[in-house]
């Protein structure tokens, strides 16, 4: 049996981690074979309901858990670790603007970006999933200044599934079917969904599909999935975006399939005209524990145009915090 690495859980007694923890503890996010250690960080007075899912953990006999830590002590929870999921956020709350949110998590990302920098594991691998996902993983990464800007990352692997799901729906395929799917810029209602590149069962998407649907229907659903699942479910995605926190990871520390490719927020680094140092989202194929950004695709007039929009929205939030980036 091989060592157990650390992963590090914020947010852990929310909703994402109630689903989250398990499925990592059961070895779905680094193998069968590796055994894990959760160190989980919540604030103080969640501290009660953490130990409550603590309890849950043991009871599932996971024969890969090789132990807990609880704590609200950033310190504490990323030290020596391997592995982040930042997931635990400051919601919206009511009357609050947009820039209120984004100062309010830069707060908590700057803590945690320092944390990471004084006593993570030097290889750590950072994936940012709470909101505003992109930004807060690249407030978290501007303070960590001796850990690599890749090792940061943010979610939009929930949004890659969602677009693969929903074309597969629309062509009658299955997602085993959808290749080489693209999700660009912000996880946010700017992303742009990208089958320009995606085939399915061997066939180009724009050849299965109807434009007129594809611009006015199929975007805009992906972009809007989100608010569609608080509709329905009266609570928003949790079972499914864990789901996608452990594909990323998953993707990112074992290799994404010959052939194909995932969407990942990284750091830019200039690639397709993208403005350097943003956390944006590409088309990524991991290897040997890295990612690199897909090179050479062919971007058309309409791509351009919605890589910028969600450029530009990366922009404005990262200068709303400007003055708290190091
Ligand atoms: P939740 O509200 O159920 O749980 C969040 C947890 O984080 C709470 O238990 C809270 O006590 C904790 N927390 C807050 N501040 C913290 C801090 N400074 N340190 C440690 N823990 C802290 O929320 P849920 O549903 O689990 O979602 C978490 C985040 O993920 C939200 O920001 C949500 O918007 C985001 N999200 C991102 C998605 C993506 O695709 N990137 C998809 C779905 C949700």
């Amino acid at each position: 049996m091989k060592q157990p690495v650390r992963v590090a859980v914020t947010g852990a007694a929310g909703q994402i981690s109630y689903s989250l923890l398990f499925r990592i503890a059961s070895g779905d996010m680094l193998g069968k074979d590796q055994p894990v250690i959760l160190q989980l960080l919540e604030i103080t007075p969640a501290l009660k309901a953490l130990e409550g899912v603590a309890m849950e953990l043991d009871d599932c006999a996971f024969p890969l858990l090789a132990g807990i830590v609880m704590t609200d002590d950033p310190m504490v929870a990323f030290k020596d670790a391997d592995y982040a999921l930042l997931v635990g956020a400051r919601p919206r709350g009511p009357g609050m603007e947009r820039k209120d949110l984004l100062e309010a998590n830069a707060a908590i990302f700057s803590v945690q970006g320092k944390a990471i920098n004084a006593v993570a594991s030097r290889g750590i691998k950072v994936l940012v999933v709470g909101n505003p996902a992109n930004t807060n993983s690249l407030i978290a990464q501007r303070n960590a200044p001796d850990i690599s800007p890749r090792q940061f990352t943010a979610m939009t692997r929930l949004d890659h599934n969602r677009a693969m799901a929903q074309l597969a729906q629309k062509t009658g395929k299955t997602i085993n079917d959808v290749k080489n799917m693209t999700i660009w810029g912000n996880h946010s209602s700017t992303q742009y969904p990208d089958v320009s590149k995606t085939t399915v069962d061997g066939k180009a998407a724009e050849s299965l599909i109807d434009n007129d649907w594809y611009v006015n229907e199929y975007i805009p659903n992906v972009q809007q999935r989100g608010a569609a699942i608080i509709k329905a479910r009266g609570a928003s995605s949790a079972a499914s975006a864990a789901n996608a926190a452990v594909d990323h990871m998953r993707s990112w520390a074992l290799g994404t399939a010959e052939g194909d490719w995932v969407s990942m927020g990284v750091y830019s680094d200039g690639s397709y005209g993208i403005d350097k140092g943003l956390i944006y989202s590409f088309p990524c194929v991991c290897k040997n524990g890295d990612w690199e950004i897909v090179q050479g695709l062919e971007v058309s007039e309409f791509s351009r145009a919605r890589m910028q929009a969600t450029e530009k929205e990366l922009q404005e939030e990262r200068d709303a915090v400007k003055h708290l980036l190091p």
